[in-house]
């Protein structure tokens, strides 16, 4: 037998009794290789005398192949085997209960303030946005808050060292600010309603750093409070699907004159009823107008301002406000 014959029955042999395919990957390599045993014989073809090159490299030629088809056969095979293992190993018992996958559900602030953001937009109000990252101006100055005023002391909140451009910017204290903004960029007549996060250097049982307001605003030529009164019943009453007694009792923001907190009564478990405050509201201050370019002689106009927070915790019977922010399932799960 000759070499090449001889390496390559030998070759066969072994191909056909690797058992895994690092080793048939290691025997290839030795074979047909760079260095292999096969290409050896292939690089010595050129020392052979002319005459005998033609049939030894026509026999290590048939040699390859036939070790290259042997290599890939048993390649296959091993896959196959491996593959089968592993389908016997992964058994599936189909006898076994499903798992269900578990259904989310919006938050229960998100729920308020859908419900809420619909029943004004029923009243064709627009809803609007603005940033929670706000400039002095939009949540104090423009809104009659001179610097200095005492009544930023109740908004304390976080701030921003100022920009280049020298202007102060803190997280918003509430949602009065886009009042200014959307009047900068609408002509009366107008009704928008903002909703959103608001921040404020608070913490207890019914506050939060951070909470959520809605701010809605009216502006036309003859709105009055009377308008506000009844835009402000409605809603109540669509909110929590009854009627209340509700009384509008004096208060100080300073953008609206007059102003005014709404108090709705609020009947306890006891059959006793107790004055709730819901929001806060007024009719737009003239310096507040004429801050955003809007004549005060021609119109008038109304804002309120309510914590969604509150209205939720009323609807929903919770009365610890952090509840809705620790992310407790147990408790999130009975609104989904
Ligand atoms: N911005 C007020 C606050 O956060 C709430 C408020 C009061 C909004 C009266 C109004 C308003 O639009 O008229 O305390």
């Amino acid at each position: 037998m000759s070499d090449i014959e001889q390496i390559s029955a030998q070759a066969l042999a072994d191909i056909a009794s690797v058992q895994s395919p690092d080793a048939l990957e290691s025997l290839r390599v030795a074979l047909l290789g760079k260095n292999g045993t096969v290409t050896a014989q292939l690089k010595q073809l050129g020392t052979l005398p002319g005459d005998q090159r033609k049939a030894a490299g026509e026999a290590i030629n048939l040699a390859r192949d036939a070790i290259a088809t042997a290599l890939s056969a048993r390649k296959a095979v091993l896959e196959d085997a491996a593959l089968d293992a592993r389908l016997a190993g992964e058994n599936i018992d189909v006898t076994l209960p499903g798992r269900n996958p578990q259904r989310g559900g919006l938050h229960p602030i998100s729920r308020t303030l859908e419900r809420i953001t619909d029943i004004f937009g029923r009243l064709g109000y627009e809803l609007a946005d603005g940033p929670e990252i706000e400039d002095d101006w939009h949540n104090f100055e423009a809104l009659n808050f001179p610097p200095h005023h005492p009544a930023r002391a109740m908004h304390d909140t976080f701030y921003f060292p100022p920009d280049g451009s020298g202007i102060a910017r803190l997280l918003r204290t509430h949602t009065s600010g886009v009042q200014v903004r959307y009047m900068g960029e609408h002509a009366p007549p107008l009704r928008m309603i903002a909703a959103g996060k608001v921040y404020r250097s608070d913490s207890d049982q019914t506050h939060s750093p951070m909470f959520h307001q809605v701010e809605g605003l009216l502006v036309d030529e003859h709105s009055t409070f009377a308008d506000l009164k009844g835009t402000l019943a409605e809603f109540v009453r669509a909110f929590f699907e009854r009627d209340f007694e509700m009384r509008f009792r004096p208060s100080y923001f300073p953008f609206v004159e007059p102003g005014a907190e709404v108090d709705i009564a609020w009947q306890q478990p006891d059959g006793s009823t107790r004055w709730l405050e819901v929001l806060g509201c007024g009719m737009v201050h003239p310096n507040v107008l004429k801050s955003c370019g809007i004549d005060p002689e021609r119109y008038t106009g109304f804002a309120f301002g309510l914590g969604v927070e509150r209205f939720a915790m009323l609807r929903y019977g919770v009365n610890d406000l952090r509840a809705f922010f620790e992310n407790d399932v147990r408790f999130l799960r009975q609104f989904a």
